[in-house]
């Protein structure tokens, strides 16, 4: 089968740069829908560029709830010949963190051949994240108790030393009791579960694993990241709300609860990952923005197939892009 150009790599980091640049002029002001808006903007006017035929699988929403990136949304050049690819994205993955100035928002995308990434619908997941170690090693069916023995047999550290990120809320009462019975460390955040799952493959970031229930979409991008570095990913769709089980079943086909390994999400090793940070994480540096309009952004891009891992630190002068770009990210006031 015909594999992705390497060349899509430097414009999906683009993609996701430009995004970032956007949204973070929306730092700490309080608004997380012009943060988005920013983002989803950035990063649909910058696909017109782009030689590809993509189809957004995992988006904004259905096409009557987000003007742009929705579902089935047609993206790129779409001229003859170029690539058929799936596209998942988040255009700010962490809309409160910018909006209140917090660490851990990135703006991401991930890509593939067409028909390999789940259409995961917009409803809660299970996820279970670690890195390429504990692959095969750790199960989202598993005891939280055994989970952490396994990775910390896996990692070659005491149970003690094990990081754990869980979102902070009441739902994960039992996970985050049991993991601090175990005597691990827990690294509770308020949002953005996407970030510290791809940390996990990092071990600089000083996160091991993440676990806990978040949105779906989110599950699919992280998988993509942990799928191109040979990291560990499982999930289950968790409908909660009337409609959710119906709809499951319609995107992600019989037997929508089964687990869903990371084969299952991503049906590829031919898949790009990029996401750039908007404000500060373990990972990545936030946008800074200097005299003289310019700027710095911090991407992580990933390439399945090869396996390569970059990290690309750019400095862009804002006003030598065009006109029509500038007008994306000139500052707000
Ligand atoms: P945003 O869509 O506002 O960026 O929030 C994303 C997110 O924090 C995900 O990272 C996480 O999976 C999910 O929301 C958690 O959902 P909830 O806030 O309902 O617990």
């Amino acid at each position: 089968m015909e594999k992705m150009n390497r060349e899509f790599s430097m414009e999906i980091a683009r993609i996701t740069e430009y995004a970032a640049i956007a949204s973070a002029r929306w730092w700490g002001k309080g608004d997380k829908i012009a943060a988005d808006g920013a983002a989803t903007e950035a990063m649909r006017a910058m696909f017109d560029s782009v030689s590809i035929a993509g189809t957004v699988v995992i988006g904004e929403g259905e096409m009557d709830e987000a003007p742009m990136l929705y579902i089935g949304e047609k993206v790129g050049k779409w001229d003859e010949g170029d690539f058929a690819v799936d596209i998942a994205v988040d255009p700010l993955e962490g809309t409160n963190l910018v909006a209140k100035g917090m660490p851990g928002a990135i703006t991401t995308l991930a890509m593939a051949p067409s028909g390999t990434l789940l259409n995961a619908p917009d409803m809660y997941m299970d996820k279970i994240a670690a890195g390429p170690k504990c692959k095969g090693k750790i199960f989202l069916d598993a005891s939280v108790t055994d989970n952490l023995k396994a990775a910390a047999k896996a990692l070659d550290k005491s149970v003690g030393d094990i990081t754990v990120v869980v979102l902070d809320r009441p739902r994960h009462k039992a996970i985050i009791d049991e993991i601090r019975a175990c005597g691990a460390r827990i690294k509770l955040i308020t949002d953005g579960d996407v970030a510290p799952a791809v940390s996990c493959g990092f071990p600089e970031s000083g996160i091991d694993m993440m676990i806990g229930t978040g949105g779906a979409p989110e599950g699919v991008l992280a998988a993509a990241a942990l799928k191109a570095i040979g990291g560990e990913f499982q999930g289950r769709l968790h409908p909660m709300k009337d409609g959710e089980l119906e709809r499951a079943a319609k995107m992600a086909g019989k037997d929508p609860l089964r687990l869903l390994t990371i084969d299952d999400l991503v049906q590829t090793q031919d898949v790009m990952f990029a996401a750039t940070g908007v404000t500060d994480g373990e990972l990545l540096n936030g946008v800074r923005f200097y005299g003289n309009n310019e700027a710095s952004t911090k991407t992580i891009i990933l390439r399945g197939s090869s396996g390569t891992v970059r990290f690309i630190e750019s400095r862009h002068h804002l006003d030598r892009k065009g006109e029509k770009t500038w007008k994306l990210f000139a500052p707000i006031a």
